[in-house]
């Protein structure tokens, strides 16, 4: 990798940011990782830790796992004779999969989500916090006898690829065949990654049951079932020590650690102490005509379509948009100045339903072959379905618990996939993949835009006038409430940088850390901030702005700002408002569109009344951090309450 970068600029950076780490680089002149303040913490032994774990939850047998394709077949096989996965028709949908979990076990379980630091406000109001020595006192119960009479498959996976100065590597042990699978196809699984722990590498230790023993404490074997869960569940994490320890779940974020727990969790808080960024955002590389490239990571709360944005298909002509990412972002000052981002993650884990070929056509075509489709519908030809994949269901099929489902079913609120029924699928095959997107040096990113979903108050599109205003920006997003996490769906919840479940640490501490970030970059090589909001509704309920595809024209919008900010155009794009800058009349492009001039002033509108009552909202959400909350902050309320006045 080569960088034409001038590494004075960074170390300068550095200084404001990190002081303690500016005689450690590595050779790709990135920052090296861990704290020099202290001696670096021993490197815990894998083999010592897996011997422990054994002792502990007493499996059948131990395999490590090398992350090989032969090794995926054979567990995917012992998954099929199991009846755990069904296999789809070969012609239709070649080496892909339905597994139906149990019906208890079908989205994260935020109210069993630990983060267990030494002090309670280091986790802060936004999390569940608990004593980590009661805590593994606790779990050390539990976990006993937890394998028994199965398989306890130890898993080393690097996040980002391997050995990448960005990238960090874990060792989950598991008894899921389901959840090594998983991780083969949304991390890199690798025995690399134990020749690097051996090397010295920091790592992750990531310890994961089903919670569903085959054997009892007297020895007694019961058979298994195609999903074993447990009704307890348990994610813990303890930040300090850079653990995690999950029970009683086989879905998704709950089981597949590397994803939310190691690499927003964990790596939240290591980034933290570290300097770096770990984010619950999309990254995407957009070029316009003039074949200038941008690249955009873009924070939206869970299941608000964060998947096709990454894969939009621009309406504009001449734009083009390619995916890096899809869920998590890790951005970190580069050698160059730049603020460098990767996507930790070689897979998508994605919603089904409401993926369609309307909505997200690139998804559909990355969907052909290879995947594993959870808790979606079965078609009587050996296919799966899901709601908004056609505009029409079929006639008949397998809903997500197994019953014949029929359109007269759907109708009376039964849908035949779960809300949150998912697709796991390698990157690698997504037709909008980027070139070079394994680089291990990562992306320069250009822009930072925050998203929620709101029917009102934000509109289309605003750009932060400073770092700090696109701070304040990403601390009060709010969104309606998805199907993602439980809860009463449509409920309106506040979602700090989008982060709510997933900050392994304070919030308004993480507030902290991005100002200081910033701060450390410099304004000139700092990328610009944006909000977004696709949603807003009219008078009569109805969606105002047609999203998807058209969500390129915002797109194009916000390049052309980065391109004004670098004075590659000198056009004025923008007129100020209170909430930020707006586009300038003309400069949002939507020609083609169907939209009124009512509608464009809707989209755009900045109600006072409301806007004052919301900042009232914000100043209570503040004062729950007590006096954590940034002062800059605290000043950027004043100012658009004084704005808005
Ligand atoms: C996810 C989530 O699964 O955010 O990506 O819940
Ligand atoms: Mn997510």
């Amino acid at each position: 990798m080569t960088f034409t970068a001038n590494p004075r600029r960074t170390r300068l950076a550095l200084a404001e940011i990190a002081p303690d780490l500016l005689d450690r680089t590595d050779a790709a002149g990135f920052p090296a990782v861990g704290t020099a303040a202290s001696a670096p913490a021993p490197v815990r032994d894998v083999r010592a830790w897996v011997s422990e774990i054994a002792e502990l939850t007493q499996p059948d047998d131990v395999v490590w796992c090398d992350g090989s394709a032969a090794e995926k077949q054979r567990l995917i096989d012992l998954m099929v004779q199991a009846g755990t996965l069904t296999p789809l028709d070969p012609v239709k949908r070649p080496n892909s999969y339905l597994a139906r979990s149990h019906p208890s076990d079908v989205a994260r379980v935020e109210s069993r989500t630990f983060i267990c630091s030494e002090h309670e406000d280091d986790a802060g109001p936004t999390n569940n916090w608990r004593d980590p020595a009661a805590m593994r006192e606790e779990l050390d119960g539990v976990f006993a006898g937890s394998m028994r009479g199965r398989t306890m498959y130890v898993v080393p996976f690097s996040m980002g690829p391997v050995g990448g100065p960005i990238s960090q590597v874990g060792v989950e042990i598991t008894d899921s065949p389901y959840v090594v699978v998983s991780m083969h196809v949304m991390t890199r699984v690798s025995s690399e990654v134990l020749d690097l722990v051996d090397r010295g590498q920091q790592w992750v230790p990531a310890v994961h049951s089903v919670g569903a023993p085959l054997v009892d404490e007297h020895g007694e074997r019961t058979e298994d079932v195609p999903w074993p869960c447990n009704d307890t569940k348990y994610i813990v994490h303890y930040p300090e020590t850079r653990e995690i320890w999950s029970y009683g779940s086989g879905y998704g974020g709950n089981a597949l650690l590397g994803k939310k727990c190691f690499a927003l969790r964990i790596a939240s808080a290591m980034a933290r102490d570290e300097g770096w960024l770990a984010e619950h955002m999309l990254l995407i590389r957009v070029t316009s005509p003039e074949q200038r490239r941008y690249h955009l990571a873009t924070a939206f709360p869970s299941a608000c379509g964060k998947t096709n944005l990454a894969m939009l298909r621009p309406t504009v002509p001449g734009w083009k948009v390619e995916t890096l990412g899809d869920d998590i972002v890790w951005m970190r000052p580069g050698p160059d100045g730049t603020l460098r981002a990767i996507n930790p993650e070689a897979g998508f884990f994605g919603v089904a339903p409401g993926t369609g070929v309307e909505t997200n056509p690139t998804a559909i075509d990355t969907l052909t072959h290879d995947v594993i489709f959870t808790n979606v519908a079965l078609t009587d030809d050996g296919d799966v379905w899901w709601e908004g994949l056609t505009p029409e269901p079929p006639e008949h099929l397998i809903d997500w618990q197994g019953d014949d489902w029929t359109p007269a079913d759907g109708a009376a609120d039964r849908p035949a996939a779960h809300p949150n029924s998912r697709f796991t699928v390698a990157a690698a095959q997504c037709p909008s993949i980027a070139d070079g997107w394994e680089d291990p040096a990562g992306v320069p990113v250009d822009a930072i835009v925050f998203g929620g979903r709101r029917a009102s108050n934000v509109p289309l599109v605003a750009q932060a006038t400073s770092w700090e205003h696109g701070v304040f920006m990403g601390a009060t997003i709010s969104s309606e409430r998805t199907a993602a996490a439980e809860g009463a769906v449509g409920e309106l919840r506040r979602d700090p940088f989008a982060m709510l479940p997933f900050c392994g640490y304070n919030m308004a501490d993480h507030w902290s850390h991005w100002l200081r970030v910033g701060a450390g970059l410099g304004s000139e090589k700092r990328p610009k901030i944006f909000q977004v909001n696709w949603f807003r509704k009219d008078a009569d309920g109805g969606f105002v702005w047609p999203g998807f595809g058209e969500n390129s024209r915002v797109v194009k919008w916000i390049a052309e700002q980065i391109d004004r900010a670098r004075g590659v155009r000198t056009d004025s794009g923008a007129v100020t408002s209170p909430v930020g800058l707006l586009p300038a009349p003309g400069a949002l492009d939507v020609d083609g569109l169907d939209l009124s001039d009512d509608d464009l002033a809707d989209l755009f509108d900045v109600p006072t009344e409301a806007w004052l009552a919301e900042a009232g909202l914000t100043a209570e959400f503040f004062d729950t951090f007590g006096d954590r909350v940034p002062s800059a902050l605290r000043t950027q309320l004043d100012r658009l309450t004084d704005r808005l006045g």
